[in-house]
């Protein structure tokens, strides 16, 4: 670090130890992937988050920049920066939470399947250092395609021999804040009152939104629920192709990780009744994953609860979505054990 950068760390830190003594609880979080798309607005939200003490944050390129830019807000969290692989470690140590948004986005044409050739190397490593630095940490998987590479972090982490399933826990927070809004949309409501349940997994038609159990109750038109599930099917594609090759979602979804982890530290800070859908070691079906509502507590996902009551139509989505999800889940446990 230059003289300056060392100052304020050391200020930082300063603060963090009074704040200790005043008994503030926070964590440690760390963000790999960064100074990407998602990952500095994502920086940003964590820095401003009261949960969070310490925020470090990883990359191979640029996190010396989004570093000291982020370390100037006037907020509780003390942030650091590592670049490169030899600071993957460092980054790691101690850490209460690791939230993944490294890797490729999409361009126009590409289906998430198609970053598994560069995202999957880039999970196994970014994970081999948890198992190696922090694992009891939870880790929030964003990284495409989300129904693979979560069954890979599960084989890095059962090779380590840290596995722990309620800790792994697959991104899927961006198709429920989606369906919220398109929901909301069509009945004329404010979306912060919406809550829809989206099962299944993180693409295409993997993604199941039950619109059958929306809060409030409803009841939709056939032409409305056609519309709502290709919608909901299809978000991701729609900011694909309006960003026109310059990559996918990343305000939106570094708005729905914060939603996401958030939930996840305010449950292991011990609140009750916390439940989010995610895409989670499962016994819901009979595939190995699955995301659909867990509760989340001290220990990470510490119950998966059932899919809860499906019409025709989403029995029918559900077949079509373990279909693909098989084949996901499999490609991505192969990758660690060929
Ligand atoms: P981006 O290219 O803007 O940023 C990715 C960052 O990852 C870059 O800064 C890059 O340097 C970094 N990176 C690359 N290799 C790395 C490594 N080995 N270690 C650490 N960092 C590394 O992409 P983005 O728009 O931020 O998207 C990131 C990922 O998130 C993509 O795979 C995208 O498909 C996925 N995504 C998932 C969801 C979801 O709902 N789960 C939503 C949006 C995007
Ligand atoms: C999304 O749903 O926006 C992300 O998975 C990114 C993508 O490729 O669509």
């Amino acid at each position: 670090h230059p003289p300056n950068l060392q100052m304020e760390e050391s200020a930082g830190l300063r603060r963090a130890n009074c704040r200790a003594k005043g008994a503030a609880p926070g964590f440690k979080v760390a963000i790999l992937g960064a100074a990407g798309g998602i990952g500095q607005p994502l920086a940003l939200l964590m820095k401003i988050n009261p949960l969070v003490s310490v925020l470090h944050l990883y990359d191979v390129v640029n996190t010396p920049g989004v570093t000291a830019d982020i370390s100037h807000m006037d907020t509780g969290a003390v942030v650091r920066g590592f670049l490169g692989q030899p600071q993957l470690e460092e980054a790691l140590v101690g850490m209460d939470l690791v939230i993944i948004p490294a890797g490729v986005p999409r361009k126009p044409g590409m289906t998430r399947d198609d970053l598994f050739k560069i995202n999957a190397g880039i999970v196994r490593t970014l994970c081999e250092g948890i198992a190696k630095s922090c694992p009891k940490a939870i880790v929030n998987l964003i990284s495409n395609p989300v129904n693979s590479t979560v069954p890979i972090a599960a084989e890095v982490f059962k090779k380590a021999g840290t596995y722990d399933p309620k800790r792994l826990l697959g991104v899927t927070t961006l198709d429920v804040v989606r369906a919220n809004t398109f929901v909301a949309e069509v009945l004329g409501l404010d979306p912060r009152e919406v809550d829809v349940p989206v099962v299944g997994g993180h693409a295409g038609v993997t993604i199941l939104p039950l619109l059958s159990q929306v809060k409030p109750p409803c009841s939709f038109t056939p032409p409305e629920i056609d519309y709502l599930t290709s919608r909901i099917q299809n978000g991701g594609t729609e900011v694909v192709e309006a960003k026109a090759g310059a990559g996918s979602a990343t305000l939106s979804m570094a708005y729905a990780s914060v939603k996401f982890a958030d939930a996840c530290l305010r449950g292991l800070r011990g609140d009750a009744g916390i439940v989010e859908c995610a895409f989670v070691a499962s016994q819901v079906t009979e595939l190995p994953f699955f995301a659909s509502k867990v509760r989340l507590g001290r220990t990470g996902a510490e119950e998966v609860l059932p899919l809860g009551p499906l019409n025709e139509y989403e029995r029918a989505g559900l077949e079509k979505a373990k279909q693909e999800l098989a084949e996901s889940i499999q490609k991505g446990v192969s990758f660690i054990k060929k």
